[in-house]
């Protein structure tokens, strides 16, 4: 109680300065300021403001290469990224500003991904957290520290859809679900960008990585991507849009081509989606050296080329590639790159930086005191720890044996309860591992004996029997296995997505001494582990958690919190069922285990191990059956949709906590549409409530769910509904749920 206390007082601290975001715009007055820049700019000192270096990596922090400080002066660079902390942040500014003959201040970027000094979870882990307060405090949180280091643009939200396990990078993003992306992509940019951007602890956000990433073919980072148009606006474009509806300032290229055109040549997703239809108004940056890399993709001749084609397609900053800064001036000359394409991306650009408040204050996120008092403060702390429980996922919990007994021997076995440098996860922003509580110091003072029993990777075994020992000699086991930080992220595919190494082989072991064995998985993906999940008594998902995780999978196995987290992603049987999502379309054949002729394999279930939405809490829910009021809605001739926005269906359900101690539950509330035009998925989330029951207590929870809630793509590509029946499924995972039909009328 005390805790949650803390908590209200540590949100409302951190929030006071977020508000309703909206579709970012301009302010009244910018532009005047902006043309009377650009009147004074030659071509170079533009194609500078449109160019972006990294600083490099040094032993104690970033450092910067005697060339690209060069440039800056000369104007050939007006952005930097990479480069963090107040003292190195002001040197740079300082270049900018007083030796160089415009004075145009720099932006400084990086990717504060789930945290700046204060590691927040994975983001795939916070998305298990079903909490959007919870996530926008962790980007609140980030950028307080981040804004406060020198930084004023973060690349981030990722909002990739992840269906593919394989694909490392699904651990920066909110999983496979579409919906529930773009809730949780709205809720990063209102953290990022806080009360505005222009106030001194908010940065620009920026969406990644337009479009599509995440379906990669096969899982292989970086390779090509290809669908449907129907597939692509109806599952993958909808978190970009949400995020710049939520005002997120800056959009990035991603690396992959979509039908055909790799996406920072593709004037159809840059211009004609992102700015004729979705009203974007900010600035595009590539993603690093995706320009050049367009020659590669064979789809120009050359670097000069494709500048030419990102200029032309809509880009406006070129991340690391060097093309504009060599070539646009000869492109230019030629004709190939008109003068008003060059000005509009320079205006964009510089837009950003008046509303930044740049041009007023270029040292206004360079303030050593605030530095001071804000990186890793007892508050941030304290806050990456409620984020970090919220996070975590009970699997299994056979005969109860969580929550742990204080009284109880631990054995605490496995590599990764000492760690601390992989518990940072990847892009782990300024983090530090020494900072992080490892899970072993996070049960310091009980009665534990400990053993690393192997390594991540190699086949050796030589640990095995003393850690068979330790279990042995205790009442329960703990063991603490996963992926080490860089086996997921960026370039970190793999085909193997079990546990690595000889870990799956020593939990095995453990399970045959007869002793229970709880699980504690620290991981950047879906893992396959059926065996494990067949023979450890428990299983607790606790993804990266960052500075705090230790104390929180502590609160979490002593019960001093009571797990309430839901898997955003599949966890599948075997990598042979990837890609595999809960929202698949019908087919003609669908499953049917006494007919050899329908959608199955011959040597796996269809069910994954874990469906979406699933996670376990120390008590248990019931579920009654959903009711609808009323169960149609009412066609409306005038606005010519079909539904009247005016007269919602409400969905009720009674929900009750039926186990013993308090506990919260993530419901959830899936749509399907019995007859399209199209075919539509088997279900798909529409809205979730998270609700605390008291032992006992039962809730009555009602959704409200208009028009919106049954649009989809139609045969003829519009975006609407069509009348007919639906399915609404409510439950505690995509699959265990209770279904009410409603009707949509002409
Ligand atoms: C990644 C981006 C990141 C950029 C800058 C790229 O390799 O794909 O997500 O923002 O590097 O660090």
């Amino acid at each position: 109680m005390k805790k949650l206390k803390y908590l209200f007082l540590i949100a409302q601290a951190i929030f006071a300065g977020t508000v309703s975001a909206q579709l970012y715009k301009p302010s009244p007055g910018i532009e005047t300021k902006v043309n009377a820049l650009l009147a004074k700019m030659t071509l170079d000192e533009k194609i500078g403001q449109l160019t972006l270096y990294t600083t490099d990596w040094g032993s104690t922090g970033p450092t910067i290469r005697e060339g690209y400080k060069n440039d800056i002066r000369s104007g050939a660079c007006g952005n930097l990224f990479n480069s963090h902390t107040v003292g190195f942040v002001r040197d740079l500014q300082k270049v900018a500003v007083e030796e160089t003959r415009l004075k145009i201040p720099l932006l400084f970027g990086y990717d504060v991904i789930h945290g700046y000094k204060t590691i927040f979870p994975i983001p795939l882990g916070e998305a298990a957290s079903w909490d959007l307060e919870a996530i926008e405090l962790s980007a609140r949180v980030a950028a307080l520290e981040a804004s406060a280091a020198g930084l004023n643009w973060t690349f981030a939200p990722m909002v990739d859809i992840g269906r593919d396990p394989r694909w490392g990078r699904v651990m920066e993003g909110a999983g496979e679900d579409t919906w529930l992306g773009c809730r949780i992509a709205e809720a990063r940019v209102r953290g990022i960008q806080g009360k505005k951007i222009g106030s001194t602890d908010a940065m620009l956000a920026c969406v990644k990585h337009y479009a599509a990433y995440g379906a990669a073919t096969a899982g292989r980072d970086y390779n090509t991507v290809d669908m449907s148009e129907r597939f692509f606006r109806e599952y993958y474009l909808p978190p970009y849009k949400a995020a710049i509806e939520a005002g997120a300032a800056t959009v990035m290229t991603s690396f992959n081509d979509y039908d055909g055109v790799p996406v920072s040549g593709n004037k159809y997703l840059l211009t004609n989606i992102l700015r004729n239809e979705w009203g974007f108004k900010g600035f595009v940056v590539t993603d690093y050296t995706t320009i050049n890399e367009m020659v590669l993709h064979g789809v120009v001749a050359n670097e000069k080329e494709a500048g030419e084609l990102a200029l032309n397609a809509g880009v406006d900053m070129d991340m690391q590639g060097a093309v504009f800064q060599r070539f646009t001036k000869q492109s230019v000359k030629e004709g190939k790159v008109m003068r008003q394409q060059i000005d509009e991306a320079v205006r964009r650009i510089l837009r950003l930086k008046f509303e930044l408040g740049l041009f007023d204050d270029p040292y206004k996120f360079c303030d050593e005191n605030r530095e001071k008092a804000t990186l890793l403060s007892p508050a941030n702390r304290q806050a990456a720890r409620e984020v970090s429980r919220k996070s975590i996922v009970l699997l299994k919990n056979d005969k109860n044996v969580l929550p742990l007994q204080r009284n109880q021997r631990i054995a605490l076995i496995g590599p990764l309860v000492d760690n601390q440098s992989e518990l940072i996860g990847n892009w782990n922003g300024a983090g530090n591992a020494n900072d992080c509580v490892s899970l072993a110091a996070g049960l310091k003072g009980l009665n534990i004996i400990q053993a690393k029993g192997c390594e991540f990777e190699g086949s050796d075994k030589s640990g095995f029997e003393a850690a068979i020992a330790a279990a042995r000699s205790a009442d329960v086991v703990v063991v603490a296995v996963g992926e080490k930080a860089m086996m997921s992220g960026e370039a970190a595919s793999r085909t193997d997505i079990t546990l690595p190494g000889v870990q799956e082989e020593l939990i095995l072991e453990l399970c045959k001494t007869g002793k229970p064995v709880v699980v504690v998985l620290m991981n950047g993906r879906p893992l396959a582990i059926p065996n494990i999940a067949a023979n450890a008594t428990a299983i607790l998902e606790t993804w990266w958690l960052g500075t705090e995780a230790g104390n929180a999978i502590a609160d979490v196995l002593l019960g001093d919190y009571n797990p309430a987290g839901k898997l955003p992603m599949t966890f599948p049987r075997s990598v042979g069922q990837v890609p595999i999502y809960y929202n698949e379309k019908s087919t003609g054949r669908p499953f049917d285990p006494n007919s050899k002729w329908t959608s199955k394999y011959i040597d796996e279930a269809n069910a994954p191990l874990y469906p979406f939405g699933f996670g376990l809490s120390y008590t248990t829910f019931s579920y009654g059956t959903p009711v609808a009021k009323p169960s149609y809605l009412p066609g409306d001739e005038k606005s010519g949709t079909l539904a009247n926005p005016k007269y919602p269906v409400k969905v009720s359900v009674d929900v009750t906590n039926t186990g013993k101690v308090a506990g919260e539950e993530v419901v959830q509330l899936y749509v399907r549409d019995l007859v399209g035009s199209v075919t539509r998925p088997v279900k798909e989330l529409k809205g979730f409530q998270k609700v605390m029951l008291q032992p006992g207590e039962t809730k009555n929870l009602t959704f409200t769910l208009n028009e919106e809630a049954f649009r989809f793509y139609r045969r003829n590509m519009t975006f609407g509904t069509e009348p007919g029946e639906y399915d609404i499924m409510i439950g505690g995972n995509s699959q265990d749920v209770k279904t009410v039909r409603v009707r949509l009328e002409k």
